[in-house]
C-alpha cells in the first residue's frame, strides 16, 4: 500500500511570522520554530511546511520575494534555517517551503533591471515579466490592456513610465507576474530550486501553480480569471519541474490548484503524474457564499454553511484519489478564516465541543493531513474593531471595494472579521501572557483577546482539552494505518449529522457527530454490538446526540 514517505506523513503548516518571536521584535521567527519542535513532535507532527522565509519587503508577508538565496532578516539568518534542518532531521521531520514562482517582489533585481531601459542588464531581464503597451485612445490617452482583475481586487495592470509600458500583476502590484514563456527564466528558478535541495529541503508547497501560463492573446474580460487560471500549458511547466527536479530527490510536492475536475486532479497528483504529490483543492473551504450579497460581495459574502456541501467535497476527493494518488485532508491554511469560528461555534460554551467535533469529522479519513498552527487549540477568528489591526495587503483594496458597493464601515468590518485572510494569522496563542506567549515585545499585529482562555499553556494542563483531542486523533492515524483506509460515510445529503464507518489495519471504526446546536436523535448505522465507545467529545446518552456530540466507536478485539 505504501509507496512513498508522505502517505505516512502528518503535516503542520506554519505561518512564520506568527508562530513564536524568540527575540522580542514582535515577529515570529525561525528560532522560534526550532523551540517549538518538541510540542509539534508530541502533536505526531513529522513533517512542516513553512510559509515563505526568503528576503521579501513583506508586501504579501513573504510571497513576494526580494531575493531567493537570502533568509529573511525579521525570520533570521541561513545558518539559523540550516540548523532548523538539521535539528529536524534529527528529529526524524521533514522540511517542506513554500516554492512562490508564479511572481517575484517589484524589488527583486530582475525586475529592477526589467522595467529600466538604462538599466545594464535592462534586455536580458525585460522578458522575464509580462508587459503589454496598453491601448492609445482617441485623446491620446492610454488604457490599460484588459479589464483583467486581481486576486487582491483592483486592476491586474500597472503602468511603468520608463518602457511606457503596463505590466501584469494577478496579486498586489508589489507583485509583477514572471514569464514562464521565457527559457532563460525557467532555467534560473530551476538553478534556484535546485539550490535548495542540496541545502537539505524536502519537500515544496508550490503556491499559486495553476497561474503559471497566462492567455497571452489578452481577451478584454471582466474579471477575466480563465484568463490566468488552468491555462493548459501551466501542467508542461510543471512536469518540467516535475522530472527534473522533484521525482529525481524523492520530494513531496503540495500543489495550490482551486477549482480543479476530476480529470485535472489526476493530472496533478495521480499516482502515475507526479506533477505533485498531493493538491491543495479548496472544494471544502468556501461552502457558505451567499450569491445575493452585492456590498461584500464573493468571498466575502457569509451565508449558510451547509454541511452536505462539506461532506460532499471530501468524499469527492477521496474517491478521486482512491488508489489512483493521494488525497490530503486540511480544514484551511493561512488564507481563511479559522474553522471553529467558520464551521464551528466560537461561543464559551459550544468552543471546545465543536472543535473536537470538526476535528473528527476531518482527520479519520484517508490521506495526509495538515493541520494548520492553531487549530489544535481551537484558535477563533480575531476580534479587531480598527480597520488598522488587519495587516493583509488584500484586506485594504477590498474594504475600498466594499464601500464602492455601497456597504457601511461596520458591514465592512463585519465581512473582514469573518473572512479576512488575517483571521488565520494572529498570533499563536501559546499562553495566556500579554503577548500571548508569542512575543516578549510588541506583536507585529494584535494578539486574540481570547488567548486569556484559549492557550497552549491551559490546554497542556487539561486532559480533555482540544489540544490533547488532536494528540489523540492524530497519535491514533499512526497506530492504526487510518491513512490507506476506505471510508463509507452515511447521510451525505445531511446538513444536520455525519458518520461514516471504515475498517484500519487493527480496528474498524464508526465516527458520528451532530454538527449543529440542536440535538439529535441517535440511530446508529452500523452494529455497535461488537464495538467500544472509544471516544467521546462530551457524556454520552443512548439515543440522542447533544450539541455538536461526537462519538468515535471501535472494534473491541
Ligand atoms: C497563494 C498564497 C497566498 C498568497 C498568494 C500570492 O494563494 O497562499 O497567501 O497571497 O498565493 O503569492
Ligand atoms: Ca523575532
Amino acid at each position: 500500500m505504501k509507496k512513498y514517505w508522505w502517505q505516512d506523513a502528518i503535516i503542520y503548516q506554519i505561518y512564520l511570522r506568527s508562530f513564536k518571536d524568540s527575540n522580542g521584535d514582535g515577529i515570529g521567527d525561525i528560532p522560534g520554530v526550532i523551540e517549538k519542535l518538541d510540542y509539534l513532535k508530541r502533536l505526531s507532527v513529522n513533517t512542516l511546511w513553512i510559509s515563505p522565509h526568503y528576503d521579501s519587503p513583506m508586501d504579501d508577508n513573504g510571497y513576494d520575494i526580494r531575493d531567493f538565496f537570502k533568509v529573511a532578516e525579521d525570520y533570521g539568518t541561513m545558518e539559523d534555517f540550516k540548523r532548523l534542518i538539521e535539528v529536524a532531521h534529527a528529529n526524524d521531520m521533514k522540511i517542506v517551503t513554500d516554492l512562490v514562482l508564479n511572481h517575484t517582489s517589484d524589488e527583486h533585481p530582475w525586475f529592477q533591471a526589467a522595467k529600466d531601459p538604462s538599466h545594464p542588464d535592462h534586455a536580458r531581464y525585460h522578458d522575464y515579466y509580462i508587459w503589454h503597451p496598453g491601448h492609445v485612445q482617441e485623446d491620446g490617452s492610454k488604457k490599460r490592456p484588459t479589464r483583467w482583475i486581481s486576486w487582491f481586487g483592483g486592476s491586474v495592470w500597472d503602468y511603468n513610465e520608463a518602457t511606457e509600458e503596463y505590466y501584469l500583476h494577478i496579486f498586489s502590484k508589489k507583485m509583477p507576474d514572471l514569464n514562464w514563456r521565457n527559457d532563460a527564466m525557467r532555467n534560473e528558478l530551476k538553478a534556484m530550486i535546485q539550490w535548495w535541495i542540496d541545502l537539505g529541503i524536502d519537500g515544496f508547497r508550490i503556491d499559486a501553480s495553476n497561474h503559471l501560463e497566462k492567455n497571452w492573446d489578452f481577451p478584454d474580460d471582466e474579471p477575466g480569471y480563465q484568463h490566468f487560471s488552468s491555462l493548459p500549458k501551466h501542467h508542461d511547466y510543471l512536469q518540467e519541474l516535475a522530472d527534473e527536479l522533484f521525482m529525481p530527490n524523492n520530494l513531496l510536492i503540495l500543489g495550490e490548484a482551486g477549482g480543479a475536475s476530476k480529470e485535472e486532479a489526476l493530472q496533478y497528483a495521480g499516482f502515475d503524474s507526479n506533477e505533485f504529490n498531493m493538491l491543495i483543492h479548496f472544494g471544502h473551504v468556501w461552502v457558505d457564499i451567499d450569491d445575493s450579497n452585492t456590498l461584500t460581495p464573493g468571498k466575502w459574502a457569509k451565508g449558510t454553511v451547509k454541511l452536505s456541501k462539506i461532506k460532499e467535497a471530501l468524499s469527492h476527493w477521496i474517491d478521486v484519489f482512491h488508489e489512483k494518488g493521494w488525497n490530503t485532508l486540511y480544514w484551511h491554511n493561512h488564507d481563511h478564516p479559522r474553522v471553529v469560528s467558520h464551521y464551528g461555534n466560537d461561543d464559551p460554551l459550544y468552543h471546545e465541543r465543536s472543535a473536537k467535533m470538526l476535528a473528527a469529522l476531518l482527520y479519520l479519513l484517508p490521506g495526509t493531513p495538515i493541520v494548520y498552527q492553531g487549530e489544535e487549540i481551537g484558535m477563533t477568528n480575531v476580534d479587531y474593531q480598527s480597520l488598522h489591526d488587519f495587516k493583509d495587503v488584500e484586506v485594504f483594496t477590498e474594504y475600498e471595494n466594499f464601500m464602492r458597493h455601497g456597504a457601511s464601515h461596520e458591514i465592512a468590518m463585519q465581512a473582514l472579521r469573518d473572512r479576512a485572510r488575517d483571521n488565520a494569522r494572529a498570533p499563536m496563542q501559546w499562553s495566556s501572557s500579554d503577548g500571548a506567549g508569542f512575543t516578549a515585545g510588541t506583536p507585529w499585529m494584535p494578539v486574540v483577546k481570547n488567548h486569556t482562555r484559549i492557550n497552549v499553556a491551559a490546554q497542556e494542563k487539561d486532559p480533555n482539552s482540544i489540544l490533547a483531542w488532536y494528540r489523540m486523533l492524530l497519535a491514533l492515524r499512526k497506530e492504526d494505518a487510518i491513512a490507506y483506509s476506505y471510508p463509507t460515510f452515511y447521510h451525505l445529503d445531511k446538513d444536520d449529522r455525519f458518520a461514516y464507518a471504515f475498517s484500519a489495519s487493527h480496528h474498524d471504526y464508526y465516527v458520528v457527530g451532530n454538527f449543529t446546536q440542536e440535538p439529535l436523535e441517535f440511530i446508529p448505522d452500523v452494529s455497535l454490538e461488537a464495538m467500544d465507545l472509544w471516544a467521546a467529545n462530551t457524556d454520552v446518552s443512548p439515543g440522542e446526540l447533544g450539541p455538536y456530540e461526537t462519538r468515535i466507536y471501535r472494534t473491541k478485539k
